[in-house]
């Protein structure tokens, strides 16, 4: 399977030119799976619900549609952050979609700083899409600090966890071996890039997108300030063997019991 990211600085509020930046970085790019970063098409640092509800969409959204298209030109499956909008509700989202339109919606449950005051938390589990053999679950960004969420996934049979971020604290990427050797899944962490200055945030993105494998190797990495596409081949049925040696295995030997969780 061939599986990658997308990194770049989207231009906060310009989600057509956003799109375009996109289409033009994977023009002539062949895919099985795609991860754009958190909220690409808008951009992070809000100042207001009212800014967040303009810029919201249903499932029949603008960027709905925007991946499906990418699906159809890539022949990929694309993971990519919106904001979804229900019932009055906004939610830091990501969507999962093929040619043939919408698979699955993430809504991230772990919100970060100044997000609690324009979204509400996610309010499904973590689930796992299985598409072209390949095990997908999704999370967002700083859903990586709670192992919870990755542990959530592999134990539902994640392969590959796809991980749209807009990074500002310095951890995360370097989290993600433990992430992916704790659970012997891959991950895709898509990261921005650039600043955003609003209100009276001012956020530098940390960039460092990487692809880890499912014993924590560092596959693939980008710069942590530019426009980087980078796709490899795996094979996500590697993740399915939880075993360390003949007598430790990662997940038969929880003691779920002990933990309460
Ligand atoms: C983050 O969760 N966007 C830091």
């Amino acid at each position: 399977m061939r599986i990658g990211f997308v990194q770049f600085a989207p231009c906060f509020g310009e989600k057509e030119k956003n799109f375009t930046s996109v289409r033009e970085l994977l023009k002539g790019c062949k895919a099985d799976l795609l991860v754009l970063p958190e909220l690409f098409a808008t951009g992070y640092t809000f100042i207001s619900v009212d800014e967040v509800n303009g810029f919201s969409e249903s499932l029949e959204g603008e960027t709905a549609a925007f991946a499906r298209q990418l699906a159809v030109s890539t022949g990929a499956v694309i993971v990519a952050g919106f904001i979804e909008r229900e019932n009055g509700c906004y939610y830091n989202a990501s969507l999962l979609a093929d040619a043939t339109g919408l698979l699955a919606v993430y809504r991230k449950i772990h919100l970060f700083n100044k997000e609690k005051l324009w979204f509400s938390p996610g309010n499904r589990p973590p689930q796992v899409v299985t598409v072209r053999d390949m095990k997908i679950g999704m999370m967002i960004c700083f859903d990586w600090i709670f192992p919870e969420t990755c542990r959530s996934l592999a134990l539902q049979g994640a392969q590959v966890i796809a991980h749209p971020s807009n990074l500002v604290l310095p951890w995360a990427q370097q989290a993600m071996t433990t992430r992916c050797l704790e659970n012997r899944v891959f991950a895709v962490t898509a990261n921005r890039i650039g600043r955003e200055q609003r209100g009276d945030d001012d956020f530098t993105f940390t960039g460092q997108s990487r692809i880890t494998g499912c014993k924590g190797e560092v596959l693939a990495s980008a710069p942590e300030d530019e426009t980087c596409l980078s796709i490899i081949e795996i094979d996500p049925a590697l993740a399915d063997d939880k075993s360390v040696n003949p007598y430790n295995d990662l997940l038969s030997d929880r003691r779920s019991q002990f933990y309460s969780l």
